[in-house]
């Protein structure tokens, strides 16, 4: 009797899906870390070292508005309709998810507004609260994208591994490819 080996082709179609999705979750969570370690040395290293962990802090934010931005838009605009096409129970999930994603959006733009204080605010009086506030929205920022990702993971993602047929993942991972190159600065 033959025996049949493993088909090739689906385990490369999942994989590069996977890849896809997947780079930019770990992306993401690195730049956390480093917005992280950031806001616990703004805290306690004081104002002698506030240039270096400002420009940390601002590198963040430059890459949460432009690369997580992206990704977040081949979210909404590919994978999760296709997602609520092919298999429509996952339609809350993704409900959720995009709310979450308004959130960022929000919580993103008032980190940048506070950062900015905080830089003009440098020497001058209200420093000290204008510090916290950026310090609060950027701790909950780390703690919002943390999550999302976990719970992306754990629903959207895990269902393109397990309920996607070869040739849906197939098509996905073109759809996303396509969006990268063309559509997802739109
Ligand atoms: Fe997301
Ligand atoms: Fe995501």
């Amino acid at each position: 009797m033959v025996q049949l080996k493993k088909n090739p082709e689906k385990s490369q179609t999942s994989k590069e899906v996977v890849r896809l999705l997947e780079r930019g979750h770990a992306d993401t969570l690195q730049k956390i870390s480093q917005l992280e370690k950031a806001l616990l040395n703004l805290r306690f290293e004081g104002k002698p070292s506030l240039g270096k962990n400002l420009r940390q802090a601002e590198e963040v934010l430059d890459f949460l508005r432009n690369q997580l931005m992206k990704h977040i838009r081949i979210e909404e605009k590919v994978i999760f309709p296709f997602l609520s096409a092919h298999i429509p129970k996952l339609e809350s999930v993704i409900h959720l998810l995009e709310g979450e994603h308004d959130e960022f959006r929000k919580n993103v733009e008032d980190f940048c507004f506070e950062l900015e204080a905080v830089s003009k605010a440098k020497a001058g009086l209200g420093f000290g609260r204008t510090l916290e506030r950026a310090q609060e929205t950027g701790t909950y920022l780390v703690y919002l994208l943390r999550n999302h990702i976990r719970a992306e993971h754990q629903s959207v993602y895990k269902v393109i591994h397990s309920e996607l047929r070869p040739d849906e993942k197939k098509e996905l991972a073109r759809r996303i490819t396509e969006c990268k190159t063309h559509g997802g600065s739109k």
